[in-house]
């Protein structure tokens, strides 16, 4: 076994506010927040009962996964605007309830940044909530809406099996699925599967009884290969990158071989199943968003942008495994190598193969 050490904890997005932080850097995100806008309101017109709210009790909202802003700062404005024009359109003005917003992330995510952002205007009261979202974070029955845009896809740790030397699974030489054998791609989808299973049972405990649950996805269409889609490509360049500077003596091989991104990209069909098995929610929604001409925007005028949207995913992971000191260089080897085949990764086929889903499920009453 090359490393033991779960990776993932030194998971979060860059902080701060520097031109490599997240929040200056997560563009590609908020346009498909603002998309999901609409969705959220529906949702709320059509699936939240005020009768179901006692008088004077706090509507309560979680986002998980809700990184530095200002992203998560749109989408619950867009769900308490969303409640209180329910209450006004039934002529309840004045039975508006209070707003309480659970902040979370993982406790390594830049809460500073995140508390820094808040707006000042707000018509709600903050709570941070450090954890994993793979496990219960809230008492039962507690929350009315759950949001979740962009972090369902980060595993909860790598598979075991894709770090030691003697199994089938061994990743050797790349840091993805993409261009793998598919013992490679079956374990990461299999710990997708746990991870989403123990998120879904932890949400069942904590979501009152019918309310509602927005997810939003980042996914791959039903079949597509990994070879197919332009984010994998672009996985699997980073990855040569490495290797390039593994065989220049500037990093070490072994090191590259136990390096992977615990990334996975499920399909609408998976995320259905899943649901399914679980069986404690009835999805209401799935719905595919159009965010491609954003997606042809960056690409063609600057696939740049596109580099640095990864850059401040996965440059804490990177840099916990190999050290500060080569970032830069990777990175300016991963642009040269994404301006070279620009033309084969942003093919419009392979744009279209990453796409969003917005997911509403309602907890049933049991
Ligand atoms: C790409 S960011 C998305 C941020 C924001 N929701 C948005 O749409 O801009 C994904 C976030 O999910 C968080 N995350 C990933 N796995 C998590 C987990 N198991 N528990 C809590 N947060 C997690 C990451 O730390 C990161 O801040």
């Amino acid at each position: 076994m090359e490393d033991e050490r779960n990776i993932v904890q030194f998971l979060s997005m860059n902080g701060g506010d520097g031109p490599l932080s997240y929040a200056n850097n997560s563009c590609y995100q908020k346009a498909a927040v603002d998309c999901t806008k609409a969705m959220v309101n529906e949702a709320i017109i059509n699936e939240f009962d005020i009768k179901q709210l006692p008088s004077a009790t706090p509507y309560r909202i979680a986002d998980l996964g809700c990184s530095v802003g200002p992203n998560t700062f749109i989408a619950v404005q867009n769900i308490i605007e969303a409640v209180e024009r329910k209450y006004q359109s039934n002529g309840l003005d004045s039975s508006i309830p209070e707003f309480l917003v659970f902040f979370n992330d993982r406790v390594s995510n830049d809460f500073n940044t995140l508390f820094s952002f808040l707006p000042s205007g707000r018509r709600y009261f903050g709570v941070g909530v450090p954890g994993s979202f793979h496990a219960r974070l809230f008492p039962k029955a507690s929350l009315h809406f759950v949001y979740s845009s962009y972090a369902l896809h980060w595993l909860s740790k790598l598979p075991k099996e894709i770090l030691d030397k003697n199994s089938p699974a061994w990743n050797k030489g790349r840091i993805h699925y993409v261009g793998a054998p598919n013992n490679v791609f079956e374990a990461y989808s299999t710990q997708f599967r746990k991870d989403m299973q123990s998120f879904l049972d932890a949400r069942a405990e904590e979501v009152a009884p019918d309310g509602l649950m927005a997810l939003l996805f980042a996914v791959v269409p039903n079949g597509t290969l990994p070879s197919e889609s332009f984010i994998y490509l672009l996985y699997e360049l980073l990855g040569f990158a490495l290797m390039d500077m593994a065989n220049m003596g500037l990093v070490s091989e072994d090191k590259v071989h136990s390096f992977n991104l615990p990334i996975y990209f499920a399909s609408p069909q998976e995320l259905e199943d899943l649901v399914e098995i679980n069986g404690c929610f009835t999805i209401k929604s799935m719905i595919p968003i159009m965010t491609n001409q954003m997606k042809n925007n960056i690409t063609i005028l600057d696939y740049n942008l596109c580099i640095l949207h990864i850059r401040v995913g996965v440059e804490h992971l990177i840099v916990e495994h190999f050290g500060s000191e080569i970032i830069d260089e990777l990175f300016n080897r991963f642009s040269e190598k994404v301006a070279a085949e620009s033309q084969f990764v942003f093919k419009q086929d392979y744009l279209d193969n990453f796409v969003e889903q917005f997911v509403l499920l309602r907890r049933k009453v049991t």
